[in-house]
């Protein structure tokens, strides 16, 4: 395992051990391969993986996508699907270009494999995504969703129209559009799941290309049926289930002091909740809604435990910092091979 051995403890040490550099630094690295046609194809050579789907009317070369936030501006789009992801979602972008929370705002909790993150939708804004987006040389060969947030400085009452300048800029672009109503660090954004708030959004929003809704994993059951109900009403393509949790159960007990660290938490402790969630609302829905599930894959049988909690896809974050690109080919090897709730196509 090169990557646990040689490149994880060279990345957990960039900037003095802050995360934030890490994942800097990496994306900058990430950026420089996407240049690079020839070390692409070698890794893609190594990585990816073949088991085509098709889920709400796009077709996927392997159910195993990257979550939203890892590349929010879409810098090394190419190197995804060569590291093995079936599809990549860019973003959480917002209709204006911010500087997101101020740092520290990004921390490892080793020994759980979590991580907590306030960063707060730090985005060079939709309208840069569009100008990176129009710029590729060629498509990137998996599909492409784009995760649209509300900008900090808009009023919640605002919102709908925020949500729609990005759709806007941003429509030729995605493959899927992901509406997220669900991350803990903007004031209020959570408040936008609630019924009269969701409606109104997905009225705006759905039409042209699929909208699916990204929710957290803190909602009650009414909570989550309720949304559920607005979704079917309203068209959206699917759910994606989940963000980041404000829970901190699970944390191993070293971690467990800084489990007060302010954000939203993610890795192996949200596992068990984003399944519970996942195979909730595939009860819920009869399996009528394809779900996304995300959440806590750090290892390859999780995430056949989502597609057999009820999801078509899987998307994972904070397993391929831990764990590196061998995560996801063989996350999409017993993905594709589960047994699974709904039938692949
Ligand atoms: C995230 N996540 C996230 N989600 C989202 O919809 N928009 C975003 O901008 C971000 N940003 C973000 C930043 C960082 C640093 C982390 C760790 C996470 C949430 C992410 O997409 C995913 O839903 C959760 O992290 C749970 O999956 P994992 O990480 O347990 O595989």
């Amino acid at each position: 395992m090169i990557f646990e051995r040689v490149v994880r403890p060279m990345l957990f040490r960039v900037g003095g051990g802050d995360a934030e550099a890490a994942h800097e630094f990496a994306l900058r690295r990430l950026a420089g391969l996407s240049r690079m046609p020839a070390a692409l194809a070698a890794v893609r050579a190594r990585y990816a993986v073949r088991a085509p789907r098709t889920v709400f009317g796009v077709r996927f070369p392997n159910p195993v996508g990257l979550a939203a936030g890892m590349d929010k501006d879409g810098v090394a789009l190419p190197a995804w699907p060569a590291l093995g992801f079936g599809f990549v979602e860019v973003g959480t972008v917002t209709a204006r270009p911010q500087p997101g929370n101020d740092r520290p705002r990004l921390f490892r909790l080793r020994d759980s494999e979590a991580v907590v993150n306030g960063m707060g939708f730090n985005n060079a804004g939709a309208e840069a995504l569009a100008a990176r987006l129009a710029a590729l040389p060629r498509p990137i060969g998996v599909p492409l969703g784009i995760s649209l947030g509300k900008s900090k400085v808009t009023p919640l009452a605002e919102a709908v129209e925020d949500y729609r300048a990005s759709y806007r800029v941003l429509r030729a672009h995605g493959d899927y559009f992901a509406v997220n109503v669900s991350s803990p660090n903007t004031p209020g954004l959570r408040s936008l799941q609630d019924r009269t708030h969701l409606d109104a959004l997905l009225a705006a929003l759905v039409g042209e290309k699929p909208v699916l809704v990204k929710i957290a994993p803190d909602l009650t059951e009414p909570a989550i049926a309720e949304l559920l109900e607005v979704c079917l009403a309203r068209g959206a393509a699917g759910v994606i289930a989940t963000n980041t949790t404000l829970a901190r159960d699970g944390l191993a007990p070293v971690d467990q002091a800084r489990g007060a660290l302010t954000g939203g938490m993610s890795g192996r402790p949200l596992a068990a909740r984003a399944r519970e969630v996942v195979a909730f609302v595939h009860r819920e829905t009869g399996g009528r809604l394809p779900i996304v599930g995300v959440g806590g894959i750090v290892d390859p049988d999780d995430a056949a435990r989502m597609m057999d909690a009820g999801a078509s896809l899987v998307q994972l974050f904070t397993g391929f910092i831990y764990r590196g690109p061998a995560l996801v080919r063989a996350a999409a090897r017993t993905a594709a091979a589960a047994p699974g709730k709904v039938p692949s196509r």
